[in-house]
């Protein structure tokens, strides 16, 4: 996909990017024959191949199947490295990472391979292409709530390497509701709270993971606009929405780029920000989510504008971090005008 200069070189954030959704093909094939792990795949293009998914259960059972291979520390190093060096290329200044801490654990694998392996690269990119981050940890929900606690006590260690914690895997069927305790845990502890919700499911997950998880962001939320009432109030009370675009269409909660809610969110005044989701799953990285909403929806590069400066104002970033993105981003969009 060609990406325009205007969006290539805006500056912004991503505050939603599973990490082991970051797995390209490549990367894993050669992580698999060093940690001697066989695929059911013979070759790159049958891993793409087999990316045709009719929604979120078929793409979560391949991203499990995915993360497999991933067992050593310097494994989650390169994982990571390779998306910040992506995401570097398209000029993200501030990233917020999710992780699946279960996905591991469950297999084996201790909870201190997989964190030290994310936040060394992590360190990495923030002193050598003065990227700053934050650490999500995310419980699986179609597990129990006994379960997220155990997490949630294996990340004491961990305490100060980690920022927020979030809900993802298979929506439907599984509420905010299901989590309230081990979200008010977290909160107790010092956690911030973001969660998927309206993504498959009802408007109804987003009022409770509001209300009961007391989220500071919704993940997705493209379902918000079905309840009018519920609209006004989260635009009301600011809350942020981590759309992504491409994830929608390819898990077909989305049928037509065209009728993609983006616009209308915007439209109806909530806070809305453009992100990738599973990258490497879903065909692109931030600057392509961009570019095709501002293809299908016709927005002009003003609007684009807002969706980078609601990714500043929407992340959890220290304020003085904060005030100098945005103050780059207005340097960005001046010069802009000044070249026309
Ligand atoms: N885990 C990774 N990507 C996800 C998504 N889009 N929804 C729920 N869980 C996920
Ligand atoms: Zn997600």
């Amino acid at each position: 996909m060609q990406i325009s200069k205007f969006i290539q070189c805006l500056p912004k954030a991503e505050l939603h990017l599973h990490i082991e959704g970051s797995f390209e093909p490549e990367l894993m094939f050669s992580i698999a024959q060093r940690n001697n792990i066989e695929l059911p795949f013979e070759k790159v293009e049958d891993i793409r191949a087999a990316y045709n998914f009719s929604n979120l259960q078929d793409f979560l059972n391949i991203y499990y199947q995915g993360m497999n291979v991933l067992q050593e520390k310097q494994d989650f190093y390169d994982l990571t490295l390779a998306y910040l060096q992506r995401a570097k290329l398209q000029n993200v200044r501030h990233v917020e990472i999710f992780f699946d801490p279960q996905g591991h654990t469950e297999r084996g694998i201790e909870f201190y391979t997989v964190i030290s392996g994310i936040y060394a690269a992590l360190e990495f990119a923030q002193e050598n292409y003065d990227m700053s981050f934050r650490l999500i940890m995310c419980f699986l929900r179609h597990l129990s709530e006994e379960a997220a606690f155990v997490t949630l006590q294996q990340a004491e260690p961990f305490r100060n390497k980690l920022f927020a914690v979030g809900l993802d895997s298979s929506e439907c069927g599984h509420p905010p509701s299901k989590f309230q305790r081990v979200f008010s845990a977290a909160r107790n502890q010092g956690y911030r709270c973001v969660a998927h919700a309206g993504e498959e499911g009802p408007p109804s997950y987003i009022r409770e993971a509001v209300e009961l998880l007391k989220v500071d962001r919704i993940d997705h939320g493209n379902r918000v606009l079905e309840d009018e009432q519920l609209t006004r109030e989260l635009a009301q009370a600011k809350i942020g929405f981590t759309v992504c675009p491409m994830s929608n269409y390819r898990l077909q909660v989305v049928r037509d780029y065209k009728k993609h809610p983006l616009k209308r969110m915007l439209d109806s005044g909530l806070v809305v920000t453009v992100n990738s989701d599973d990258p490497a799953f879903f065909g692109g990285y931030i600057n392509e989510n961009f570019e095709v909403m501002q293809n299908s929806l016709h927005l002009e590069n003003a609007v684009v504008a807002d969706l980078a400066r609601a990714s500043f104002t929407a992340a959890f970033m220290e304020n003085g971090r904060r005030v100098q993105l945005l103050k780059e981003l207005d340097t960005y969009l001046d010069q802009q005008s000044n070249n026309q």
